[in-house]
């Protein structure tokens, strides 16, 4: 019975469902199983996508059906429930052994966002406290994992807008919004609060080749908000960023080098040196699980490289001549000189470095208590 309860729908508490300027949820958990908006249909179709594997939902994340470093990270941390389940079933003596391959496969899916190993890692933790079905208390903890993602966002979109000092427009690269989190977003909470108090009044969006997450599901989250929304060119921006009319430039991460260095959607490091160029401020968004203290710098990230396909095909139609060869990095990293501010739950650091990363990690485990990590 207890089990019955815990496996049922949680997106349908209200808690998660009911935020302002926030419709969308990408992830949710239905009748035992994960359900994934395919973000590949988006505009033209909003369809959930049921995940009842691990290795279904290992194929979901690294095919882009879910998309986003935080979203890829709740999205794990369900798809360990899926695991733990089918492991229990199959051999309740056994599962906490046979899980490792589960949990590798799921590790492997993308290897830029750092947020997949951070949920991994988190789940791990857990799994070692458990004793007989644990299936109750992984739920518990995806669930956990998924809702604090949210209250995340929501603070840094409360610390973020309270920068935007004048009224104006912004821009922004890639998806950081409800569709790529929990719910509401990082840059994309930061504006939409920033909205809601005035301050920002329209929102300049990048299409972001190859995958167009800007185009694609920026402008759509934006649209359905009444949110005014100008779509442009990524080879666009710098020459927008001259005309004076954007005050901050706004973007997320998916891994942040102890150094401060940030890894996010290729084409963010040319926006970073664009808006210094023309002194337009630069503030990336992101929850102290995308820092990465373990590597010193921007250079040690791992870079996923995608198909070519994503390059020479759009809409299943080919666009590039025959024949030509491709480098297709889903990322870059912007050097931690470039960031004006860094936007997390736990507060701003100005113009970060390493020493200012290293307090902001103290801090914020101090402030999560001795079994955070
Ligand atoms: O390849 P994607 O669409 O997963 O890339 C997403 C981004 O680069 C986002 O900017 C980043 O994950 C932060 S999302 C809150």
């Amino acid at each position: 019975m207890l089990i019955r309860c815990l496996f049922m729908d949680f997106t349908a508490t209200g808690v998660l469902m009911s935020l302002t300027y926030d419709q969308v949820r990408a992830v949710r958990w239905r009748d035992d199983a994960l359900e994934l908006l395919d973000q590949r249909l988006l505009p033209a179709e909003q369809q959930y996508r049921r995940v009842q594997s691990v290795a279904a939902a290992a194929e979901a994340i690294r095919a882009m059906v879910v998309r986003g470093a935080p979203a890829i990270g709740v999205a794990a941390a369900y798809g360990v429930v899926l695991a733990a389940a089918a492991r229990w079933v199959e051999s309740p003596g056994q599962w906490r052994a046979r899980i490792a391959t589960d949990l590798a496969l799921l590790a492997a899916a993308r290897p830029t966002a750092v947020n997949l190993c951070w949920a991994l890692r988190r789940m791990e933790r857990v799994m070692a406290e458990i004793s007989g079905d644990p299936r109750p208390r992984l739920l518990a903890e995806a669930v956990a994992i998924h809702e604090e993602d949210i209250a995340a966002n929501r603070r840094m979109g409360a610390l973020g807008a309270a920068l935007l000092d004048t009224r104006g427009a912004v821009l922004t690269h890639c998806n950081t919004g409800s569709l790529a989190t929990g719910g509401y977003g990082t840059a994309l909470g930061v504006i939409r609060a920033a909205y809601a108090a005035g301050r920002v009044e329209r929102v300049y969006a990048d299409e972001t080749r190859p995958w167009l997450q800007g185009a694609r599901l920026t402008a759509w989250e934006l649209v359905q908000e009444g949110i005014p929304v100008t779509l442009l060119a990524d080879g666009a921006a710098a020459a927008l960023l001259r005309g004076g009319a954007i005050t901050w430039v706004l973007v997320g991460a998916d891994r942040i080098a102890a150094n401060g260095d940030v890894a996010n959607k290729i084409g963010t490091y040319h926006l970073a040196l664009a808006a210094r160029y023309h002194r337009v401020r630069f503030m990336v968004v992101a929850p102290v699980s995308t820092v990465d203290l373990s590597l010193a710098c921007g250079t040690d990230i791992p870079i996923e490289q995608r198909a070519a396909e994503e390059l020479l095909m759009l809409g299943g139609q080919a666009v590039a001549a025959a024949g030509a060869e491709v480098w297709n990095p889903s990322f870059d990293v912007t050097p931690a000189e470039l960031v004006d501010a860094l936007v997390t739950e736990h507060g701003v650091v100005w113009a970060p470095d390493t020493e200012k990363m290293a307090r902001l990690i103290a801090d914020s485990a101090e402030l999560a208590g001795p079994d955070a990590g």
